[in-house]
């Protein structure tokens, strides 16, 4: 089968098509003949090993130290069940899966082996495996992080970094869950997070939310520019911070405000309940996938730049022939 692999740390064009074998689904696992995933930042910072300050050496430790030591990328894919090990009983084969192996990465490639009892969902009727794929990063990371900070309606939440795939997947649920949205980002894109629901736009080149006086609930910072030294301020009393992105300093600073919520911490972002929640959400229409564009899987390196530009808006999409 083809799979799209990243050989060594580096800038996109270290992603190179090549034959690998096909995975053989253990007893316990579903293989899924892939039909769409997605290149998302997660992706784009393994492959170039673009880390926050603090963080490389763990990094290294975690993902291989002069290469990655999973060189198949890619954390979610959606698809269809070609065949089930012995003792699955949940999956057969035709069924159509949204799935993840979650940090064993794996899923830039035709066929992908997942675990019966990890990240796998079935996609409901009449949903599109492109616009299932594009929830998932993004949705899974949302659902967790408002899990753990109580996300509760009508509380005052304000997103930074709201364009992007877990800013627009964080100001659909905010909404979906009663919240009031605050959503920060640039203007070119101030029109699109209104459309997903934010009650208040904040452009970040014409105004800093931190000094408007506004206080909020919740802040969660999806870009990596709004640690908690920089928000505090902004937080009611009870307010949680939500980091989704920081440095290790900013990690050790935040975790002096008891009710911040640091990236890396708690359960597991993809599980097969954050995979149905967001399925039965999307079936229902209660949210809405935001593709920035659907490429080729053959052009995985255009998909890399295009992550590693900063700007996309929601998810960039691999579509498999
Ligand atoms: N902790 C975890 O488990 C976890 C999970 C998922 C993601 N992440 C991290 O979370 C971050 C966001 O991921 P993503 O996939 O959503 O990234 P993304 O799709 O690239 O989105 C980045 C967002 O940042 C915004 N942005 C750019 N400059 C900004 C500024 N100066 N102020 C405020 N916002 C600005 C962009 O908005 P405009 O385009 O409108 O400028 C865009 O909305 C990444 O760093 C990723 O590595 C962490």
């Amino acid at each position: 089968m083809k799979a799209a692999v990243c050989q060594r740390y580096g800038p996109p064009e270290v992603v190179q098509i090549r034959d690998v074998p096909k995975p053989v689904p253990a007893d316990d696992e579903v293989l899924v003949q892939a039909f769409a995933t997605t290149v998302n930042s997660g992706d784009a910072r393994v492959r170039a090993l673009r880390v926050p300050l603090g963080l490389k050496l763990a990094m290294r430790l975690k993902l291989g130290i002069a290469k990655p030591r999973l060189p198949i990328l890619g954390l979610d894919v959606a698809g269809r069940v070609e065949a089930v090990g012995r003792a699955v009983t949940n999956f057969q084969p035709g069924d159509r899966v949204i799935g993840s192996r979650d940090f064993a990465f794996g899923c830039h490639a035709e066929y992908v082996a997942i675990r019966e009892q990890g990240a796998i969902a079935t996609i409901p009727d009449g949903v599109s495996y492109q616009d299932a794929v594009a929830l998932c990063f993004g949705g899974t990371t949302a659902l967790a992080f408002f899990g753990a900070g109580k996300v509760s309606p009508g509380e005052a939440v304000l997103i930074n970094g709201a364009s992007g795939a877990v800013g627009t997947m964080a100001v659909q649920l905010a909404k979906h869950i009663g919240a009031e949205v605050t959503a920060v980002c640039s203007g070119v894109h101030a029109a699109l997070v209104a459309d997903l629901g934010a009650d208040y736009v904040v452009d970040y080149a014409a105004e800093d939310f931190t000094r408007n006086g506004q206080r909020y609930d919740v802040i969660m910072d999806a870009h990596g520019n709004a640690p908690y030294a920089r928000v505090k301020g902004s937080l009611r009393p009870g307010g949680r911070f939500l980091m989704v992105i920081g440095s290790l300093p900013q990690i050790i600073a935040a975790s002096w405000h008891k009710a911040s919520i640091s990236n890396g911490e708690g359960d597991p972002l993809k599980t097969p309940d954050s995979f149905q929640t967001l399925m039965t959400l999307l079936d229902q229409g209660a949210l809405k996938p935001v593709i920035d564009s659907v490429l080729p899987f053959r052009e995985v390196v255009a998909a890399h730049r295009l992550v590693d530009g900063g700007h996309k808006v929601g998810s960039v999409v691999l579509a498999f022939e």
